[in-house]
This record gives C-alpha cells, sequence and structure tokens, in this order.
C-alpha cells in the first residue's frame, strides 16, 4: 500500500525509481515508445465506420492512427512491446486479462498494460451526470460515487479513469459543460480535489488500483461562443486566475495523470504548448505523473496548421512535455527515428516512459497485473451502490419553482397526468458518457412514480410528443453522433405525428387534479462536438407544454437536461418547475421522492440559466464594468439558486472586525433560521468583491459554502473564515497578493441575494 496512488500522489520509493531505472536500461529505443503509445479496444465495425468518416484527403495524414487501432493485429504489437496502454470500449475483466497476460507473459520485458477508460458520473451503477451532481454542493458525496466508479471499473480490470472533467464552463452554449462542475472556480476546485480522492480511494489490498486523470488541460471550456474544440483566446491572468485552479486543486488532491486539453490556447494547441505542459504543469507546479494527449490530437496538430508532417507534430508534443499519444500512432511512428537521427534527446523520452512507470508501478500492476474474473458479478450494481445513486439522484435535484405550494403532490388521492416524452425513456437518463450503464438498470420516471403512488392515485400517462423535434431529423441515432457531426437547427417545426400525441395528452390532462410533464433538451445536444442554435426546450415540447398549461389543470413541469435552458415563458406561467438533469440509474426512484415530498429538494445551480442564448457567456462572477453593469448579470435562475419545500431566513451578518490585516483572518457568520414546517437543508453561500484593486476584480466570487440542516422553526449560525487565500488575485504580473482596500462580503442562498457587509484589509501580501 506504502507505493500506492492513494490521495497524496504518487509514492515511489527509492527501490521502485530504482527498479524503474534498470527496467529504462534494459529497453530498447522502440519499446520505450511503445511505453509512450495507448492504443484502443473497439467494438466491431468501429473502426470501419470510424475510417469511413474521415475525408478522402486527410486519410494518408491518419492512416498511422487506423493502423494502430486495428484489433486484428492489436495482440502482435502488445507481443512486440508496442503499446504500453489501452483505451476499453469492449469491457469486461475477461477482455483486460486476455490482453494483460499477452503483455506481461509474451512481450520481452513483460511490462503490464494500463488500462484506459470514461468513467466520468458511473460505471455500471450510473450516478447524476457530473453537473447535476454538482448541484449537491456536497463533496463528500462526489468523492463517493468517484470512489464507487472506480471500484466497478476496477473490477473489471480498468486502472485509468479519463476524469473529472474540470473545465470552467462559463457559456452553456457549449454542450460539454455536461460533464464538469458547471461555471464557478472555487466550487469547482473543491469538487476537483473531492473526485480525485474518491477515484483513486484504492481502499482494497491486494489488487490493482485506480488512477484519476483530470482535464482537459487547459482552458477547453473557454472555446469561442461555446462551439467545442474552437480557440481559447484570453491573458495569463485569466488562465490563472480562471482556468488553472481547479486542476492545481487535483493535483494538490494527488492525481497522478493528466489529459491535455484539444483546444489552442493563444495560437498554440495545447498539445504543442511548452509554455502550459512543461512550465507551468511540470516545472512550475512540480507534477510527477503522466500527460496523455487527447484523442488522436498529436496527429492533428497538422489539421491544426501547426506542424506540416507528423514527424514535426511528434517532435513538438514530445519536446512541449506530452508524455503519451492517445491513438494517433504518431509516437510509435516518429519517435525512435527523431532520436536516432539526433532530432530529439532520448533524455526526453526516458522522462516520459519513467513517468509512465512510476504509475504502473504505484497502481500495483507488477505485483498484481490480473483482475479476478468472479469480482465484476459481485461488485458491479451492488445494493450499496445503487442506494448511493438514489442518494445523489435526490441531492441533485434543484426545485426552481413553487407557486403556492404546489409541490410536494399529495400521494393519496385524486387523479394524475403523467406526460412527456421522458416518462418511458432510460437510455436519456443515464446522459452522456454512461457507455457502460445499461438500460435495463434504469429505474423510469413512471415507474418511480407508479411504484410511489401507484396503489393511491389514478395514473394516466401519455407521450405527448416526440422527444427530439424536426430539428434533429439530421441525427438518426446515439452512434451517429460524433465527432465532427452537425446538428442543424434549419427545419424546427412540430411534427404531424405529435399533433395526435398532443390532442392525447391534452384530454388525459381535462381528466386530471395535477398534471407533472416531463420536458427537457434531448442527450444528443450535451455531447461532443454538439451544437445547437437555440436553448430553449425543443418547439413540439413547448407546444405541448402550453396545450396543457391552456386545460386550467395545474401543471408541474419537470426537467430533463444536460445543461441549462432559457425557459422564459414556462418561469412566468407554470406554477412548479423542477429541474431533474439526467440522473442516471436511479432517476425514477428519485424523481418519484421529490415529487410526493419523500425527500424535500437541497439543489442549487452551479451554473446560470439564462432568459435567452444571446446573453451568452453568461456567468456570475463577471468582471465589473465602467457602465450599466446591472443590466448584464439578469438571468432566469442565478448561479447558486433553489428552492426547498421549508423556507430559511437569513439574519444577523457578524463580522469578526471592521478591519484586518491581509496575514489575518476575519470571521463572518450569519444566522440561518428554518421557518417553515418541515426540515430542510440549505447550502449557505458566502460571496466577496475586492472593490477597487489594480486590475479589475469579478463583481462577485464565491469564497466558502456550508450545506446545514434545520428542524422546522430551529437556527443555526453559518461561519466562514476569509483570510489571504480567500482575499487574494493574480496581479498584472501574474503573482498572487492581497491588495490593502475595502471589500463588500455577503452571506446568502445564492449569488443574486444576502447579506451585505463590508470590511477594510489595511495592509496588503504576496505569496
Ligand atoms: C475525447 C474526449 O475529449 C476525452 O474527454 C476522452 O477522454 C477521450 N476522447 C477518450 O475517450
Amino acid at each position: 500500500m506504502k507505493e500506492a496512488i492513494a490521495n497524496k500522489g504518487l509514492f515511489i520509493n527509492r527501490e521502485t525509481e530504482d527498479k524503474i531505472q534498470k527496467l529504462i536500461d534494459a529497453m530498447t529505443l522502440d519499446e520505450k515508445v511503445g511505453q509512450m503509445t495507448q492504443s484502443k479496444i473497439l467494438p466491431k465495425n468501429a473502426l470501419k465506420e470510424q475510417w469511413e468518416r474521415i475525408p478522402e484527403d486527410q486519410r494518408k495524414a491518419r492512416k498511422n492512427e487506423f493502423d494502430l487501432l486495428n484489433n486484428e493485429t492489436l495482440q502482435d504489437k502488445i507481443i512486440q512491446g508496442k503499446i504500453g496502454s489501452v483505451i476499453i470500449k469492449v469491457r469486461g475483466s475477461k477482455v483486460t486479462n486476455e490482453l494483460q497476460r499477452i503483455a506481461v507473459e509474451k512481450s520481452r520485458l513483460g511490462i503490464p498494460l494500463i488500462f484506459a477508460s470514461d468513467v466520468l458520473h458511473g460505471f455500471r451503477t450510473i450516478f447524476p451526470i457530473c453537473l447535476a451532481e454538482s448541484s449537491s454542493w456536497e463533496p463528500e458525496l462526489l468523492e463517493d460515487t468517484a470512489a464507487i466508479s472506480a471500484r466497478e471499473a476496477a473490477s473489471c480490470g480498468e486502472h485509468w479513469i479519463f476524469a473529472p472533467v474540470v473545465d470552467i464552463a462559463r457559456d452553456s452554449r457549449w454542450a460539454r459543460c455536461v460533464e464538469g462542475f458547471g461555471e464557478d472556480v472555487f466550487l469547482s476546485s473543491v469538487y476537483a480535489a473531492a473526485r480525485i480522492k474518491g477515484y483513486q480511494r484504492n481502499d482494497w489490498e491486494g489488487r490493482p488500483h485506480v488512477v484519476a486523470c483530470p482535464k482537459h488541460f487547459a482552458a477547453y471550456g473557454a472555446c469561442e461562443a461555446g462551439i467545442d474544440y474552437t480557440a481559447a483566446d484570453m491573458s495569463e491572468h485569466t488562465l490563472r486566475e480562471v482556468y488553472l485552479p481547479p486542476f492545481k486543486a487535483a493535483f494538490d488532491a494527488g492525481a497522478g495523470t493528466v489529459m491535455i486539453s484539444f483546444n489552442e490556447l493563444n495560437g498554440i494547441p495545447a498539445t504543442a504548448n511548452e509554455f502550459l505542459v512543461k512550465r507551468i504543469l511540470k516545472t512550475e507546479w512540480g507534477f510527477q505523473g503522466v500527460t496523455v494527449s487527447d484523442h488522436s490530437a498529436i496527429a492533428e496538430l497538422i489539421e491544426f496548421g501547426y506542424t506540416e508532417n507528423l514527424r514535426t507534430a511528434a517532435k513538438k508534443a514530445a519536446e512541449a512535455g506530452v508524455d503519451m499519444d492517445m491513438s494517433s500512432g504518431t509516437y510509435l511512428a516518429e519517435l525512435a527515428d527523431l532520436v536516432r537521427d539526433g532530432s530529439i534527446s532520448e533524455d526526453i523520452i526516458n522522462e516520459s516512459v519513467r513517468r509512465i512507470l512510476r504509475v504502473k508501478f504505484g497502481l500495483g500492476l507488477f505485483d498484481n497485473p490480473y483482475v479476478d474474473e468472479n469480482l465484476e458479478n459481485e461488485i458491479l450494481l451492488h445494493k450499496e451502490h445503487l442506494d448511493l445513486a438514489l442518494k445523489a439522484a435526490r441531492k441533485s435535484i434543484v426545485l426552481l419553482k413553487n407557486e403556492e405550494n404546489l409541490l410536494p403532490l399529495k400521494k393519496n388521492k385524486g387523479t394524475i397526468a403523467v406526460i412527456g416524452p421522458y416518462i418511458d425513456e432510460k437510455r436519456e437518463l443515464l446522459g452522456n458518457w454512461s457507455t457502460n450503464g445499461r438500460e435495463q438498470d434504469v429505474v423510469t420516471i413512471i415507474d418511480g412514480i407508479r411504484k410511489k403512488a401507484g396503489s393511491s392515485m389514478n395514473i394516466l400517462c401519455a407521450k405527448g410528443c416526440s422527444l427530439y423535434d424536426k430539428e434533429m431529423d439530421s441525427v438518426k441515432t446515439l452512434d451517429s453522433v460524433t465527432r465532427g457531426d452537425y446538428i442543424s437547427a434549419s427545419s424546427v417545426g412540430v411534427l404531424a405525428d405529435d399533433e395526435k400525441e398532443i390532442q392525447k395528452a391534452v384530454a388525459l390532462a381535462k381528466q386530471a387534479d395535477v398534471a407533472v410533464v416531463f420536458l427537457g433538451e434531448g442527450l444528443l445536444y450535451s455531447v461532443e462536438a454538439s451544437f445547437r442554435m437555440t436553448q430553449e426546450l425543443p418547439q413540439n415540447h413547448q407546444r405541448l407544454l402550453r396545450s396543457i398549461y391552456e386545460t386550467g389543470t395545474p401543471v408541474v413541469l419537470v426537467l430533463i437536461n444536460g445543461r441549462p435552458l432559457s425557459i422564459p415563458w414556462e418561469a412566468e406561467h407554470i406554477p412548479a418547475i423542477i429541474e431533474a438533469w439526467q440522473l442516471g440509474t436511479q432517476a425514477g426512484n428519485a424523481i418519484a421522492d421529490v415529487l410526493f415530498g419523500d425527500f424535500n429538494p437541497s439543489g442549487k445551480l452551479p451554473i446560470t440559466f439564462p432568459k435567452h442564448i444571446r446573453q451568452q457567456p453568461i456567468y456570475y462572477a463577471y468582471k465589473k464594468i465602467g457602465r450599466m453593469q446591472y443590466r448584464y448579470y439578469d438571468p432566469q435562475y442565478p448561479f447558486g439558486y433553489g428552492l426547498s419545500y421549508t423556507d430559511f431566513e437569513y439574519t444577523n451578518l457578524m463580522l469578526s472586525s471592521a478591519r484586518i490585516e491581509a496575514s489575518q483572518t476575519i470571521k463572518v457568520s450569519a444566522e440561518i433560521k428554518n421557518t417553515g414546517d418541515r426540515e430542510g437543508e440549505e447550502i449557505v453561500q458566502i460571496y466577496i468583491q475586492d472593490i477597487c484593486a489594480s486590475i479589475i476584480r469579478p463583481i462577485k466570487e464565491l469564497r466558502g459554502f456550508q450545506k446545514i440542516f434545520l428542524l422546522p422553526g430551529e437556527s443555526k449560525t453559518a461561519e466562514f473564515f476569509l483570510g489571504k487565500d480567500q482575499l487574494g488575485f493574480y496581479n498584472e504580473s501574474n503573482e498572487y497578493v492581497v491588495e490593502p482596500g475595502e471589500f463588500k462580503v455577503w452571506i446568502g442562498p445564492n449569488s443574486s441575494e444576502g447579506l451585505e457587509g463590508k470590511f477594510e484589509v489595511i495592509t496588503g501580501c504576496r505569496q
């Protein structure tokens, strides 16, 4: 356990370093490059389909990639020591053990493979999508769900998890905001650390462990206008202040690897960006783990127009500090020759191999390369995992509106109409990156509701309309959405069939005491490379909702979506609205618990909901501007917002002092009272504003939060401490400083409300 990657990073002792050195000494140059090469095991025909999608004129440049990914020759390459890692797309311990046996028993040096995969929010037990779980504001929960995900993955022989996504997303047009923790630097950093601790908990002995891989380094979420893969152009100040801190938090928590992003940063692709990888990550931060490119990104340096050929691409990426080539085959084809002809130093190769071997030793792969094939049956979907999935799903739900306490519904009388294309859905509830989740394990919405209220209520159901409306014509199945596909919004309209379904649903709504309508945005709009022109509900969903509303039956709207939606009409007219995201395996049970009041919702939004897509990029921590500030941030629902079935009152803001020195801390507290008639949890938030500084500061910045549980009538004091780590910023010379001057402070229920105070920092400091 000494050498395991267990929360505090790579514990490699002297003895292991010596073993690594001996191994490096024994390796041929080609074997070294082999360790730096990652291949993939793909489902049948997947490679052929991928190949056919590549435009003819790009095929020559990408041939290496396809040779590398050819499963038919994978075994030979492993025997020849040409592959150090495999991404597993075909799951199970049989597959991993079989490949591992070839590496360990048939390759010359017997170096085990490290198996990797994307396990973002669960493996077989699927937890809520990351943006949803982020609404819990419960880092311990995110740590636990990561630990269970890792345990399930490890039971299938997987060791390297390509997660968490710690990209800050300030523009929710970016479809991949679904994968991360939202818009806020502080919240995302706390979660980044929690996820790393969870994935790398490694609390079983004698079995291979798991290493996490925060991604995508860096500034991937800052793509222009939310269009995936486009440039991130920003000052070093913004990079350091907004986009890097969650990564730093992940490394401080012991992350053993990192994935380099697809985007370019200020003109240099991250994959070849020495400033980012070599200078900041490896030198300034002293990161000792492995850097891996994103998929085929080294070969794509040519498509960027950054290098003319694969040879230069390999050289630039290796020199920038990218240790492993994910799937492009460029290192395998070019690196050894580059060393042989003196174009690149072998020291660079040795250093990358050392890092890779450290991780393999750290995971215990040399001692325990295989996994017990009986384990997965025992581990996957374990009862405790399902219980945790239910807990996470409940805590991810955000109550957005509840006029005249329409919710919770009473389960002992009357007729309820359950309407919408999601009520019987499974795949949509699993969310993006849940490739190992199975539809058969998902509790549907209608099943959850029937289980809860079926014996006491009359339940009427109608689909109401199709899930995707006409704008989705270009996308036929989930499988057809891959990188590069463009989802056209040119032919928006309502299908004729939808009209009939709408009329059926209206007829049912008229007979009911309440209509609960499940609408949202399809999963295909919250995946890599996806792009939609709008953030509204699809037109057929809107038409269905308005028709139900016009019946006069009270309507509860439940949203199922992977990213913020703009719902101005709905927010004005529909009396009760729940944000239920894509909640995973236990979605139906969790939603029913909240609808009928068996669970009091406590989630708060980790990302702003705009009124209109034209407000993008919209985020609460925008910088102060010279005029008309009040117009800028006018969201539908602000960051940090969420209601409960009870009410909380904030009073008595207290500051321990009116003035402090930067070396001191100030205590800020407030009293929170549950003024309603049922128990509940409240997420109390503290924000600051540095009123005047040498570089323009945000209007508000989250600096802490606490989740408190209150019985009816109970009060508690929430206390926060602010010191130099909370009050500083990066100045013009990119030094972290606290400057003297006045600060505003708020304690409140979200980023738009709160009790306001003021204090002064009388002397500054730098770190
Ligand atoms: C591309 C994605 O950007 C990345 O997040 C993922 O880990 C790799 N593909 C591997 O699946």
